[in-house]
């Protein structure tokens, strides 16, 4: 399906997620064939810039991304339109109203507006009051959605004021809060794993599974972005967002239907029933690390505290492992270890959901533990692995595995995150977006977190290169459980 025709307009025009992931997202909808020709993009910044200018930037960043250049791109790039505008300042955004006059005129597009919040987050209370001042966020004439990019707030406190500030202006339906992890195909598909099969269904619960573990994992470090990292860390950058989220899926019931209400109820349910945790809790039961200098894929890297932006002495945890229980019939008692790092040997992002063993070992060398493996990224694919007879005399059995990989599909290629919001946006369907009482839940949960760091403030080095500091396995195996330590591509052993 096509999105309506619309204009889009885009807050932090001149910044790196424009240049890298939304033009390059709106690109490729055109491309496919999934945006009509009746759609504009105005970029806006501080920046002084003009059309042309803007054009021409967008055209080396899609032709930088190593999209190809052309009659396509050519045609593409004759929507982006751009506005310098003081962002803050709202008497200003009087010069967006016959700019989007003018594009509505000209596209046909009835007034269709989306917002996209692609600047730095101090000024996301700002600019929905500033287009209200001029009457940009009405719907009487087209819709007009609101993209807010994250962070949603710094804390739980932060989180609810800004809800309180955009509610002021823009209506629940209106405002859609991306993360980027929920655009991806393969968490889409856990859904589709487990909702469409009469097999893993049964077995999903504390009856059949162990424990679970979710691993983000980045071989990159901070790269240019050590101010905002800075003072993000892992557990806002990572955890409280994108990997809970994905808990979210796997541990969610089954909605009634999929639509945005009845997905977004379920998630919202098993955020509300992560177990809180206390201080004690957190003593045992929470690593934090900073990586230092190492080696990654054969080179020297830096250690965070070298980084440009990040002050000498900082104390942000660029790693954090946490054990999570979640408090309902079908969880109680499993634990869920989740962990996230940057500067880890591989780029990975997993789910491994641990069956329980066999009640009694009959034979002399029990198999290993019966795993499914989600492999989000890269390589996307599901692995069940389980034990089989070694051929020969006497019965040991030895782990095998059935895989499936994306990449072995003879189907069109996989929409990216940013594609698919976009898309879903321009459609105006939430059901990937996150709703207002689930970001409350993963903050009110991960709130405790934060208050644990900022009295203990126990951060642990780890060399670049390696799973992260060697707490976090002590962690895991203080209950009789051990990381699984990824490679980059989900191998095929059978
Ligand atoms: C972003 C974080 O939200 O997600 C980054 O701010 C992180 O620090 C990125 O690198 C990871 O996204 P992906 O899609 O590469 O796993």
């Amino acid at each position: 399906m096509k999105a309506d025709n619309n204009c889009i307009v885009i807050f932090g025009a001149s910044g790196d997620l424009t240049h890298r992931k939304l033009i390059p997202a709106l690109y490729d909808l055109y491309k496919i064939g999934r945006l009509s020709e009746s759609f504009s993009v105005l970029g806006v910044s501080r920046t002084e810039l003009d059309d042309t200018q803007f054009r021409q930037k967008m055209r080396e960043a899609l032709i930088k991304h190593e999209k190809t250049s052309g009659e396509m791109l050519d045609k593409f790039c004759e929507h982006l339109y751009y506005q310098a505008l003081n962002t803050s300042d709202a008497l200003d955004y009087g010069k967006l109203v016959p700019r989007l006059d003018e594009l509505h005129d000209k596209y046909h597009t009835g007034g269709n507006t989306l917002y996209y919040l692609s600047t730095p987050p101090s000024l996301y209370p700002i600019i929905p009051e500033c287009l209200a001042a001029h009457g940009l966020n009405t719907e009487e004439f087209g819709w007009k959605r609101i993209i807010v990019e994250k962070p949603f707030g710094y804390d739980m406190k932060t989180a609810k004021e800004l809800d309180v500030q955009i509610h002021r202006f823009f209506e629940e339906h209106q405002i859609y809060r991306i993360d980027h992890y929920l655009g991806k195909e393969t968490v889409q598909n856990l859904l589709v794993l487990r909702f469409s099969n009469g097999l893993f269904e049964p077995l999903w619960n504390r009856n059949f599974i162990d424990y679970v573990e979710i691993t983000g994992a980045e071989s990159i470090g901070v790269e240019d972005r050590g101010g905002y990292y800075d003072g993000s860390g892992a557990m806002r950058d990572m955890f409280q967002n994108h990997l809970l989220q994905v808990l979210a899926m796997v541990a969610m019931e089954p909605p009634a239907i999929i639509n945005a209400d009845s997905m977004r109820d379920e998630v919202a349910k098993v955020l509300h029933c992560l177990h809180p945790l206390s201080d004690d809790d957190l003593k045992n039961n929470l690593v934090l690390g900073q990586y230092a200098k190492g080696t990654i894929d054969g080179s020297d890297v830096k250690g965070y505290l070298q980084e440009k932006g990040v002050p000498e002495d900082s104390n942000t945890e660029t790693y954090m492992a946490v054990r999570c229980q979640i408090d309902n019939w079908r969880w109680a008692g499993v634990p869920f270890y989740v962990r996230t790092g940057k500067r880890l040997p591989v780029r990975v992002t997993e789910v491994v959901i641990h069956f329980k063993t066999t009640p009694h070992p009959v034979f002399s060398q029990n198999a290993p533990d019966n795993k499914l493996i989600i492999r989000i990224q890269p390589d996307e694919g599901i692995s069940m692995r389980f034990g089989l007879k070694k051929p020969g005399a006497g019965f040991e059995s030895k782990e095998v595995s059935m895989d499936f990989r994306y990449a072995d599909l003879a189907s069109p290629s996989l929409l990216t995150a940013y594609e698919r919001l976009l898309l879903d946006a321009m459609k105006g369907d939430a059901t990937l977006f996150a709703r207002t009482d689930a970001v409350h839940a993963c903050w009110k949960f991960v709130q405790p977190i934060l208050d644990y760091k900022a009295a203990n403030g126990r951060v642990y080095e780890y060399e670049s290169g390696t799973w992260g500091p060697s707490e976090a396995d002590r962690l895991i195996a203080k209950h009789g459980k051990v990381w699984r330590k990824p490679s980059g591509l989900m191998k095929k052993k059978v």
